[in-house]
């Protein structure tokens, strides 16, 4: 007779949850010291399986990953938005727990700015289009609080997911000049769901009607990549937004195609930089506020 065993893994060492600045500085600092690498992943919490795929890339990477869990005010140009920001901190640390991340970084807003951040970061021309344009002051909040996470955590790489595709070029700027030469950071692709939807913590706040309709977004950005052989970069931008726009229920806020790297709108297909241009979509749901990407790839 035969006896089956079925093995099921389950993640069993202990996570911890740090809550003050001196602490998760001692712990990453005592990894340091032991020739560990650590892997930050920096969110603003309600974790979804976009936020798993960054810490599952950090856990096979790294010997130590933390995750810090933040809703950081600095960054929010519209009071409406940080107050309805989805705040689940019990959820977070069961995913987290069962994602096997070692510290989870939960700090309350005094914690992380006992004092006001008056610093002013020159991130020059990657901020200054596309979010930078629509979000007064949101990047540099952005620079504010992931500066401070670098320094706390001292990373040997940090996760970013490419959703936010010009976040990440004004983090490897903001890094640049704060001196974060070592670290390594690390661009991770874009979980959707089934059907095309960007995985966003903002989803949950969409109606089941805008639910519906949303997948659209990335379904006509897909589409738009067939067009580039065939049109230029103005009509292919334009025929975007007249394509999102013509849904009832979506508003487009902007739609530009830039050069990845300078994040400045490209004119002709050739300006792309070895040939990748990518095409950076903010779209309205109601006072839902959804962002996408996709890249052409013209080689
Ligand atoms: O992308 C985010 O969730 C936030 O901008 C970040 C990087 C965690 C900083 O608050």
């Amino acid at each position: 007779m035969f006896i089956t065993f079925a093995v099921v893994f389950i993640n069993t060492s202990k996570m911890e949850i740090v809550r003050t600045v001196s602490n998760i500085k001692e712990l990453c600092a005592q990894a340091r010291n032991e020739g560990k690498t650590v892997g930050l992943v920096p969110t603003m919490g309600a974790l979804h399986a976009g936020h798993i795929s960054l810490i599952d890339r950090a856990r096979k990477e790294n010997d130590i990953v933390v995750v810090s869990v933040f809703v950081n005010p600095t960054q929010f140009n519209n009071p409406e938005d940080l107050r309805t920001y989805p705040r689940t901190e019990e959820a977070d640390c069961e995913k987290l727990q069962a994602a096997g991340v070692d510290f989870a970084f939960i700090p309350t807003v005094e914690e992380i700015y006992p004092e006001e951040d008056t610093r002013v970061f020159d991130l020059g021309q990657v901020a200054e289009v596309m979010e930078g344009a629509m979000r007064p002051g949101h990047f540099n909040g952005v620079a504010q609080i992931v500066s401070r996470l670098f320094a706390m955590t001292n990373p040997t790489r940090a996760y970013f997911g490419e959703k936010d595709f010009q976040q990440i070029a004004v983090i490897r700027r903001m890094a640049q000049l704060e001196g974060f030469n070592d670290l390594d950071i690390v661009a991770c692709p874009i979980k959707r769901e089934p059907d095309g939807l960007a995985l966003s913590s903002r989803n949950v706040r969409l109606t089941a009607h805008q639910r519906e309709v949303a997948p659209a977004i990335h379904a006509t950005l897909a589409s738009s990549v067939n067009d580039a052989a065939s049109m230029t970069v103005a009509q292919v931008t334009q025929s975007v937004i007249d394509k999102i726009n013509a849904y009832e229920e979506m508003e487009v806020e902007y739609y530009q195609i830039v050069n990845p790297i300078t994040m400045q709108p490209i004119a002709e297909w050739s300006e792309a930089p070895d040939g990748i241009a990518v095409g950076c979509i903010t779209v309205y749901l109601g006072d839902v506020r959804l962002i996408d990407n996709i890249k052409y790839n013209l080689k």
